[in-house]
């Protein structure tokens, strides 16, 4: 049945591939029974075309256009980042060994990620590959890796269900994307899965965050789980979490020479939270809508159009979509955020910009993420070419939302002044959201 989507979590098959010593990394999602739903038809994710930034780009190479450049100490990271529009001041450091090419990631290696609304990259030192992930219009997203490897003309490969492994399960809202984790982690890099691990976005608790992170940035008398290196003897309830607070820089770490900055920007790390579940629900609207129309014209002829069913399948994935682009939720900071790079000027002196000169990229960094608490990711390619249904359904919704005459809803965090702001921005920056209005 379209719509019954199945996480493949089957700790059976895990715990025979680990009694067999065939895996060293002990909460791998294995595909057990093949698929997941998403490979299959509808929406037959490793068979359609992929048309995005990495696709674009690996055409320049193809045709000579473009071209890479390799250069030691990080290979095609200078390069790629270039060409892709990302910023150094995103760059976000890992230091646990929780995702592809562990092994060369620790305490002493972090591995580095960068991001702008079309594509997250990921960067090891002496890694083999550099890590892609795009945003596509009509995939969601597509993963790619490219060999650190000077070649005239290198090939950006796309992943063949490898990445899916991590990348696609209940974490990422059962849809193939980006993910944000948080993990107690020892000393030599390991996560220590038996003290609890956490998914952030921006309604998670600073208690719950960054653990396996290095973290710029001060936040007050808020504490976090980032920077912290923690013993596998001692009780969870007995870290001292403020030893990681309120780090200025990260000298006497690492050797941060390498990197393409000394930054784990606090603030980066709070725009990424929010934007990778932001990504995984756009996706999954997406693939929502897919399912029901194919359900609807499989019975089209004899039956009532669009069903219930897909009208369900729309609804509730529009719905979920619209309260986290409204911020619903979201975690109140009790303390100013300050990060350390140039990340929240870049970021907050975007536009579009409203006649009054407002952007929803402008940061508040007080009590909440954003000064105006809708997502920007409203301008992205992904969510404007989101399919009719799914689409007229969050408009109007949104909508009713934003001219209600009390904060009284299910939004009771959005003030009225808020919501005035928000729907005039809008209406000003977003006509596939407020043509109609
Ligand atoms: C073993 C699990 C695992 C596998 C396999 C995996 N990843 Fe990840 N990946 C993660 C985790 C967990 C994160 C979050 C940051 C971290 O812990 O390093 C992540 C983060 C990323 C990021 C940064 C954006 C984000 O999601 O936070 C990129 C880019 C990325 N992975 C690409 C890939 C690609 C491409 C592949 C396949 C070649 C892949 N990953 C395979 C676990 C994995």
């Amino acid at each position: 049945m379209p719509g019954a989507m199945k996480t493949i979590t089957t700790t059976n098959a895990l715990l025979l591939l680990l009694s067999l010593g065939l895996t060293d990394w002990p909460y791998a999602i294995v595909h057990a029974q093949g698929l997941f739903d998403f490979e299959r038809e509808p929406i037959n994710y490793h068979n359609r075309p992929a048309n995005n930034v990495v696709t674009r780009l690996q055409s320049g190479i193809d045709s000579g256009k473009v071209e890479l450049v390799f250069k030691e100490p990080r290979g095609y990271l200078d390069s790629i980042l270039q060409y892709l529009k990302i910023s150094k001041s995103t760059q976000s450091l890992v230091f646990s060994k929780s995702s592809a090419q562990l092994r060369k990631i620790s305490p002493s290696r972090p591995r580095a990620l960068y991001f702008n609304e079309q594509a997250y990259v990921g960067w090891v030192q002496d890694g083999e590959v550099i890590e892609l992930i795009a945003s596509d219009p009509t995939l969601g997203t597509v993963f790619y890796s490219l060999k650190q490897k000077n070649e005239a003309k290198p090939r950006l490969l796309r992943d063949k269900g490898q990445c899916l492994q991590c990348h696609a399960q209940r974490r990422t809202r059962d849809v193939p994307g980006p993910v944000v984790r948080s993990l107690y982690t020892g000393s030599d890099g390991q996560p220590i899965l038996s003290f609890g691990d956490y998914v952030s976005d921006h309604t998670s608790p600073f208690s719950e965050r960054w653990g396996g992170y290095y973290v710029t940035g001060t936040h007050g008398k808020m504490l976090h789980m980032g920077n912290l290196l923690t013993d596998r003897n001692q009780p969870p309830s007995e870290i001292d979490y403020s030893q990681g607070a309120n780090l200025p820089d990260l000298s006497g770490r690492f050797d941060t020479r390498p990197y393409l900055s000394s930054h784990s920007d606090i603030v980066a790390l709070m725009v990424l939270e929010h934007q990778s579940q932001m990504q995984n629900l756009i996706t999954r609207a997406l693939y929502e809508e897919v399912r029901g129309r194919s359900y609807d014209k499989a019975r089209e002829s004899t039956q009532d159009f669009p069903s219930d069913l897909s009208k369900r399948l729309v609804a509730r994935a529009g719905n979920d979509l619209l309260q986290y682009m409204l911020c619903t939720g979201e975690f109140k900071l009790q303390s100013p955020v300050r990060g350390t790079s140039e990340f929240a000027s870049q970021f907050s002196a975007r536009g579009p910009r409203d006649r009054k000169g407002r952007s929803l990229y402008q940061l508040d960094l007080t009590t909440r993420l954003f000064k105006y608490p809708m997502s920007y990711m409203v301008y992205t390619e992904s969510f404007r070419r989101l399919p009719s249904r799914v689409m007229i359904h969050i408009r109007r919704e949104l909508h009713k939302v934003l001219t209600a005459g009390s904060a009284g809803d299910d939004y009771a965090h959005l003030n009225l002044k808020d919501r005035r702001a928000i729907f005039e921005i809008l209406k000003d920056t977003c006509p596939e959201l407020s043509d109609a209005w």
